[in-house]
């Protein structure tokens, strides 16, 4: 049978639309339109709901429109509409919700409310088929953690950050090294020439027990550390600012892979065919941690799937293809389907501390 998805995307800072199909036994991105809305932020330092909610409302149009043009396809040949119900920003996904709404009422197609975090931890099987169960690494400006995924809608939440997300501290440390945002890349380059061992930073949680990690005391370890040289030498040279950079990269990485080693042996011990651990988020693109991650699985005969980085960040045919699954299986909503800033994949997990913060990126 051949499913056709038109997926909506608007939880955060990207207006998204785009249109997956299954035939036979291989999902195809048929269209992926991605109007990010970076410049709207930039003078803010970070993401303004209402500036987003409203720069949504006028691009989720035209998004649909340019997705199903280079699809070559009509509303009529949609089989069912996915768009992303939570978690995110409520201006912004109440925006992709009533648009959906609309489009169903108008054509009578089915709706399917997808959690944005299930977009981001089915995508390896959306990239490389990749079977259940297998094990995320989801991290990016907003989110940090280990996820059993063993079915489409069947998620085991085994770690995660239980402060700031690595993306963020990326950024800051690149705000404090006066290195341009976003962060990660612009870390990454600086790290490329620095000594990682000049400075002594600490690597929060690494010889506690279990999955989770922390990165706010890094970030604070960062301020006195630059300051430090500051006070000493009134001011940062570049050589200064890459040792900064890449002593800053080498504890991410250090916790990233010491962590993930944790929770592989968690998902190892389930005895999975195919083992494999994934990642996503904008934290995946380092390469640093990406090589880190590469030898491990290497070493213990896990295959490591990472998905290309526009797949990795926020799109619509994440949101398209985990509607696909949902759909396939029978799920779909109806009119009362509401729009939630807040909705963990792992209902079971005890909240984290400052996890689901208002503004973060998922
Ligand atoms: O997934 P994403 O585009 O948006 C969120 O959902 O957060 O991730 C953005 C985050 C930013 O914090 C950015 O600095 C970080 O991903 N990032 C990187 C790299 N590229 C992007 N962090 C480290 N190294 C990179 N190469
Ligand atoms: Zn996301």
């Amino acid at each position: 049978m051949t499913l056709t998805i038109l997926g909506i995307e608007s939880s955060c800072d990207d207006t998204a639309a785009a249109v997956v199909r299954q035939a036979a036994d291989k999902p195809e991105i048929l269209a992926s339109i991605v109007h990010g809305q970076t410049d709207l932020h930039a003078d803010f330092g970070g993401v303004v709901p209402e500036i987003a909610a409203r720069a949504h409302v006028e691009k989720l149009d035209s998004c649909v429109t340019q997705a199903l043009n280079t699809a070559g396809l009509t509303l009529a040949d949609i089989d069912a509409i996915a768009v992303t119900a939570g978690p995110g920003l409520i201006g912004g996904v109440v925006s992709g919700v009533m648009l959906a709404k609309g489009i169903c009422a108008a054509t009578g197609k089915p709706l399917v409310g997808v959690n944005h975090l299930a977009g981001h931890a089915l995508t390896p099987r959306l990239t490389d088929d990749v079977a259940y169960p297998f094990l995320m690494l989801l991290v990016s400006g907003g989110h940090c953690q280990f996820l059993l995924v063993k079915g489409h809608d069947d998620y085991t939440r085994i770690g995660g950050t239980i402060d700031d997300a690595p993306g963020e501290a990326f950024d800051k440390t690149a705000r404090i090294l006066g290195l341009s945002q976003p962060g990660g890349p612009a870390v990454q380059k600086a790290a490329e020439t620095g000594d990682p061992k000049r400075f002594k930073l600490p690597r929060p949680l690494l010889r506690e027990q279990g999955a989770n990690m922390s990165f706010s005391g890094l970030k604070t370890a960062m301020i006195h550390a630059r300051g430090a040289v500051i006070a000493e030498q009134g001011g940062l040279t570049r050589r200064d600012q890459s040792d900064l950079a890449a002593g800053f990269q080498a504890a991410v990485a250090d916790i990233i892979d010491h962590k993930s080693r944790v929770a592989l042996d968690g998902y190892l011990a389930l005895n999975p065919t195919t083992p494999t651990l994934a990642v996503a988020g904008g934290v995946a693109a380092n390469t640093a941690i990406r090589a880190r991650l590469t030898d491990m699985c290497a070493a213990l005969g896990v295959a490591f799937v990472a998905p290309p980085l526009a797949l990795c960040t926020d799109n619509a045919a994440m949101i398209a293809y985990a509607g696909l699954e949902r759909f396939a299986a029978g799920m779909v909503d109806d009119m009362t389907l509401s729009a939630r800033p807040r909705w963990p994949l792992d209902q079971s997990a005890a909240p984290m501390l400052g996890s689901g913060k208002k503004g973060a990126k998922a």
